[in-house]
């Protein structure tokens, strides 16, 4: 496959929500190209509707509520909603924004992480499986494995939480993670710890990594290129370099005029 070629084009997405009947998009005409290999921030406030097209990606959108009203998204050459079934947590992989809300209460840790690897991969043994969920516990930082496999999650930290449901996601070795705010509610310095194991797993799993953020320096400190959402709409999309020396959109400009304020 060559360097540049587009894992993940998304070409005049449209996606919402209806509301008492009434259907509103939460994503306008988005459209974005994503590298192989490249880490890609998605910037914007709360409600611009960052989780909205992260979902419509994974194809998990409400069913009851939530649908795409207009446009493509392509994994490489296929429509994703006709391979989306497949490849959910194998190819491309998601870590939510709230672990609490992921995580099974009543199953053990390392059991949820295990059941992933099963699903996809029904050839392997027990103790085979048991072995990658071992290496990938250790690969994320959970050093303290036969614990923290035997633990239920409201046993475990909100970083170990955040870190079990990271070994889920990139178990399978996917082509994609996506990681829609995976640092909110946890304390600034496990934040950090967190932010940069992604970077690290990137690194060996060579993952395409999209992070989806509130805070613009995180994509300056961690993407290559970055797009900023506002109301639905994505305003500015380019390399992260050029988002900060030539930002182009007034509501770019003024993230960045609260940052240096913030940093002063
Ligand atoms: N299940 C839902 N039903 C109806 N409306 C929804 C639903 N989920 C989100 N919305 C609406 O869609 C819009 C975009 O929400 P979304 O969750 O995509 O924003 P976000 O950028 O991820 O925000 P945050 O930073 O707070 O996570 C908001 O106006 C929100 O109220
Ligand atoms: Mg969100």
């Amino acid at each position: 496959m060559s360097e540049n070629k587009y894992i993940l084009n998304i070409s005049g997405l449209s996606a919402g929500y209806f509301i008492n009947g009434e259907y509103c998009d939460a994503v306008k005409n988005a459209n974005l190209n994503i590298k192989e290999g490249e880490t890609f921030a998605v910037v914007g406030q709360s409600g611009s509707g960052k989780s909205t097209l992260a979902m419509a990606v994974m194809g998990l959108l409400p069913i009851d509520n939530g649908k795409i009203s207009k446009g493509t998204i392509k994994f490489y050459d296929d429509e994703i909603s006709s391979v989306i079934e497949k490849i959910r947590g194998k190819e491309i992989a998601i870590v939510l924004q709230d672990p609490h809300s992921y995580l099974n209460p009543v199953l053990k840790a390392g059991r949820q992480v295990y059941e992933a690897v099963e699903i996809h991969n029904p050839n392997l043994t027990k103790e085979e499986i048991y072995e990658r969920v071992k290496d990938t516990f250790i690969k994320v930082g959970l050093v303290d494995f036969e614990r923290i496999y035997n633990s239920f999650p409201h046993q475990l930290s909100g970083g170990q939480k955040q870190r079990v449901l990271i070994a889920m996601a990139v178990i399978n070795n996917p082509k994609i993670l996506i990681a829609d705010e995976p640092t909110s509610g946890l304390d600034v310095h496990i934040q950090k710890q967190i932010l940069e194991l992604f970077l690290e797993l990137k690194q060996k799993l060579n993952l395409t990594l999209i992070i989806i953020t509130h805070n613009i320096l995180i994509a300056k400190k961690y993407a290559d290129a970055a797009a900023v959402m506002l109301n639905g709409e994505i305003v500015e999309n380019k390399k992260t370099a050029n988002l900060f020396s030539n930002p182009e959109h007034e509501y770019t400009k003024m993230l960045l005029r609260h940052v240096k304020l913030d940093n002063k």
